[in-house]
């Protein structure tokens, strides 16, 4: 296991940024706020809701509930980690905001709420980190009052572009066991990140009770030339605290000697060259 990063609100700061240039950070940080405001329009916000922002983080969706608030509903900053909470709990308090918001520490499995306590639940890049889904989406239908709204973005990793569809076989080593061995990875049912798409969601949004659930499949396609270092980037940035890095993940299958030379090939071969990427996400709206 990586000991890059110790908790999730150093790797929100640190790693989600790793190995990108300032130009791409900045794009990064746009999206971000851009993914925030889907979910917030969705979400159709009213003055005195009450409000989760459930694995909060750095308080991405809650802290912008807040200000649309006027700190005069209810927004509850939840996550199963205090080092989140409390960096935005310090937020909070520097900007000297002392009203219309709390803290709660709980797993989304097991949300520290009575049943239809609340209108609106929000989520960011949660679901991607939950082995098994389906006890968190029946767990926020529990939370949500009659009419109450779950509005959720998530990652749909397993469809994006994969290392082999850039790379070409002449150039590097061991291409087709490197191609094999990362299908096997994406397609992984125990792996978190990858182990779900649009169809498992909705039908887990179904089974949880949500009737007609919209489930919006979104693809990004960008295109950026690849600068040194960066492939070393990708495959050390471990996706969230405590999971595998890429290249510990292809450590489980090859020796050390074997990935590097991977990794040397992968760099050198794509270094300065343009590449086409698709990444899959999908935007969740539903009822219940
Ligand atoms: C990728 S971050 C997203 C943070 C934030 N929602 C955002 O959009 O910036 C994932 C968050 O989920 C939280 N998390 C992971 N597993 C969780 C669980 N089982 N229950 C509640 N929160 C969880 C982590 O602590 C982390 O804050």
């Amino acid at each position: 296991m990586s000991e890059i990063c110790k908790n999730w609100t150093e790797w929100l700061k640190k790693n989600r940024f790793a190995g990108q240039t300032p130009e791409m950070i900045e794009q990064t940080t746009k999206w971000l706020e851009a993914v925030r405001d889907v979910i917030l329009v969705y979400a159709e916000i009213k003055p005195y809701d009450v409000i989760i922002d459930i694995g909060t983080g750095t308080g991405l969706l809650a802290f912008k509930a807040l200000e649309m608030q006027n700190c005069q509903g209810r927004v509850i900053f939840s996550d199963k980690f205090q080092d989140c909470l409390d960096d935005c709990k310090r937020i909070l308090d520097e900007s000297g905001v002392t009203s219309g918001y709390e803290m709660l520490l709980s797993p989304c499995e097991h949300i520290a709420l009575p049943e239809s306590t609340v209108h609106k639940a929000l989520m960011r890049s949660v679901l991607v980190h939950i082995v098994n889904k389906q006890p968190a989406i029946s767990e926020i239908y529990r939370i949500l009052k009659p009419g109450g709204k779950f509005c959720a973005f998530e990652p749909v990793i397993r469809s994006n572009t994969r290392y082999w569809e850039i790379l070409h076989p002449m150039y590097i080593e061991k291409y087709e066991d490197f191609k094999r061995v990362e299908n096997e990875i994406m397609e992984n049912p125990l792996d978190s990140l990858c182990n779900f798409d649009q169809d498992t969601i909705r039908m887990n949004l179904e089974i949880a009770g949500f009737s007609v659930p919209e489930v919006k499949v979104q693809e990004v396609k960008s295109n950026y030339v690849v600068q040194a270092g960066m492939v070393e980037q990708w495959f050390n940035n471990p996706p969230s605290p405590g999971q595998p890095s890429t290249k510990e993940r292809y450590l489980q299958y090859f020796d050390e000697a074997t990935v590097n030379k991977y990794m040397e090939d992968v760099q050198s071969y794509l270094t300065g060259r343009e590449i086409n990427l698709k990444t899959n996400a999908v935007f969740i709206n539903a009822t219940k």
